[in-house]
């Protein structure tokens, strides 16, 4: 009798997965399955990294845990690493497991220095699992901004829009997700996030920027808010930086923690700033760097979107949007989803599959080989589904 008890919402399709390699996962029958979803997003650098695999065993043989008093040289060396990949120079890190994690500590960081009550963010962003971002009936303020894509303002979005006049003024906090990755892979028009960051910031508030998905070169940048012209505050780092193992980066700016060190503001979980977890990131960011997978992701990722873009019938496929090596495809209707899910599964191609919305997610390590062989199975399972539905 399974003993797992499946609370994710999700079936599962695969029950025996024994062994990975970069984008493929094997199940125990030696069938090969090419993973664009990377996990959850969770293997930037592919499953099985060598580099990674090595690290781990060198650091489980020495320390990979110690008390809240105890520290060790490798948390500093990860901290500049992951600040170098941030405007925050002279800022300070504290690494944590999830990606939820991240982002409650920067919003207790928030409620704590600016005393306000309310959170914000756009109406359609996924901002992790705890209760306290999922439960928005109180003391949230959701910025919808459905109008503002079709607004002819969009790309100079009015400061005296009414839209941005009700944004209330006690926002201790807009978290922003640069690309509402877990949920329609929709990109906000730069303006209008810069006029909102602005206002918050102009009555006090924070912004964070929620990178959990978007970030370390998923974009094509090393983070989903380089493509637009606001400053973050505080950056929740997660999923990819840990190449599958869990560690999450609340990174702060200088000017928060100058706020910090003179405030009684405390937070400790038990695996808070293990030496395990930051020498992975350490390993996944130098990694990322030696094999230059930022601006990979950038020029692949355009000719991959460009690729996925021809499918685009206004019949079985309604639209294709991406960013980087981030994908989403609208399909019809769900039957049409679950039909070409089933037989891309077939195949041996792991799509995310959410209703008639696919998520294309790849390892930035996917080469053009690979994804023409998904492209050219997936262009034919579309075509036969016309002639045979
Ligand atoms: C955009 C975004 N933010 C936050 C989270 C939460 O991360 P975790 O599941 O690691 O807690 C997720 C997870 O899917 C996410 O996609």
């Amino acid at each position: 009798m399974n003993k797992i008890y499946n609370c994710t919402g999700h079936t599962i399709q695969i029950s025996n997965i024994v062994n990975s390699d970069g984008i493929y996962l094997f199940d125990d029958k030696k069938k090969r399955y090419m993973d664009l979803e990377s996990g959850v997003w969770c293997t930037s650098i592919g499953h099985n990294n060598i580099r990674i695999n090595n690290l781990i065993k060198k650091q489980i043989d020495s320390i990979m845990h110690a008390g809240f008093c105890y520290s060790n040289k490798i948390l500093q060396e990860s901290a500049e690493s992951v600040l170098s990949i941030t405007n925050f120079k002279k800022g300070k890190c504290v690494f944590l497991c999830s990606g939820s994690e991240s982002i409650e500590l920067a919003r207790q960081i928030s409620k704590h220095l600016t005393k306000k009550k309310m959170s914000m963010t756009l109406h359609d962003s996924y901002l992790g699992s705890y209760s306290g971002v999922t439960d928005r009936d109180k003391n949230w303020f959701l910025f919808n901004w459905e109008k503002c894509m079709h607004c002819p303002d969009k790309e100079n979005c009015k400061t005296n829009c009414q839209k941005l006049q009700k944004i209330p003024n006690n926002v201790s906090e807009f978290i922003f997700e640069p690309g509402s990755s877990s949920g329609f892979v929709r990109f906000p028009p730069k303006s209008l996030i810069k006029n909102i960051a602005n206002v918050v910031k102009g009555s006090g508030g924070k912004i964070i920027a929620n990178e959990v998905t978007t970030g370390i070169g998923r974009t094509g940048k090393w983070f989903g808010y380089n493509h637009y012209q606001i400053e973050p505050d505080m950056i929740a780092i997660g999923k990819g930086i840990g190449n599958g193992y869990p560690v999450s980066i609340t990174a702060i700016n200088r000017q928060t923690i100058d706020q910090l060190e003179k405030s009684s503001f405390k937070y400790s979980q038990s695996h808070q700033n293990d030496p395990l977890g930051a020498a992975i990131v350490n390993e996944v960011i130098k990694t990322i760097k030696d094999d230059d997978l930022i601006s990979k992701a950038k020029v692949i990722g355009n000719t991959f979107l460009k690729k996925l873009q021809t499918l685009k019938d206004g019949v079985k496929v309604i639209d294709v949007r991406g960013r980087g090596l981030m994908f989403a495809i609208d399909l019809c209707n769900e039957k049409t989803g679950d039909y070409i899910y089933q037989k891309l599964l077939d195949k041996g191609y792991i799509v995310c599959n959410r209703k008639s919305l696919f998520r294309i997610d790849p390892p930035l390590t996917i080469n053009e080989d690979e994804f023409n062989s998904f492209f050219n199975d997936f262009r034919n399972i579309l075509k036969s589904h016309q002639t045979n539905p």
